[in-house]
């Protein structure tokens, strides 16, 4: 039923590429808050069968990339809601790329320009697990929210950028994420 192995085959990349969310978990290394987030739009993509990255947009916290900073390790979750059930797991190491640089330039691209975009977030699969998901509940996909997108073209570029700089440069736990790294040089 379930299976684990080091990379994506064409039917994951292509289940992946039929989700409409996904959920991204991250944790400090020595106690402190164990972060949850579930992301959405056409944010995510598979670079290679051993590598996956997700554009990642401005909000008021900043947990991932602090954690990535830290200590790299993350998990990210798909499940099917329409369609035959699956749950599919991708452990590996992450890290925030920024704007403003060469892997930035050369990641961007392939994502569509969303205003509010913070930063990357790009993994190298260590692991790739799936289980049955009948545990799952089936739902219908009816629309992305435009919420994170009307917000972050209210604030404007300046607006953003002054917003990351007060509430994204420590996580919860006050761990340095790579904006605030990146504010210190
Ligand atoms: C405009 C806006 C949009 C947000 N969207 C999300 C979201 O899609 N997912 C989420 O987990 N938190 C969202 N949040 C809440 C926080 O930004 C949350 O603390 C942050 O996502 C946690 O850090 P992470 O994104 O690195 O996981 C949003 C906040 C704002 C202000």
């Amino acid at each position: 039923m379930g299976s684990v192995t080091n990379e994506l085959s064409p039917q994951l990349h292509a289940f992946i590429a039929r989700q409409h969310v996904f959920f991204m978990a991250t944790a400090p290394l020595h106690g402190g808050h164990v972060n949850l987030s579930p992301k959405g739009r056409d944010a995510f993509r598979v670079l290679d069968p051993k590598r996956v990255a997700y554009l990642d947009l401005t909000g008021s916290g900043n947990e991932t990339s602090a954690h990535l900073l830290e200590n790299g390790r993350i998990t990210i979750m798909f499940c099917a809601f329409e369609g035959p059930p699956l749950i599919l797991r991708l452990y590996g190491a992450g890290r925030a790329v920024l704007k403003g640089t060469a892997a930035w330039e050369e990641l961007a691209p392939r994502f569509p320009d969303l205003p509010g975009a913070r930063q990357i977030i790009v993994v190298d699969l260590t692991r790739v697990q799936t289980s049955c998901g009948y545990g799952v509940p089936t739902m219908e996909f009816r629309a992305e929210r435009d919420k994170i997108i009307r917000w972050a073209e209210a604030k404007g570029d300046v607006g953003l950028e002054a917003y990351r700089q007060e509430k994204n440069l420590r996580s919860i736990d006050g761990l340095p994420t790579a904006l605030g790294q990146d504010a210190k040089q």
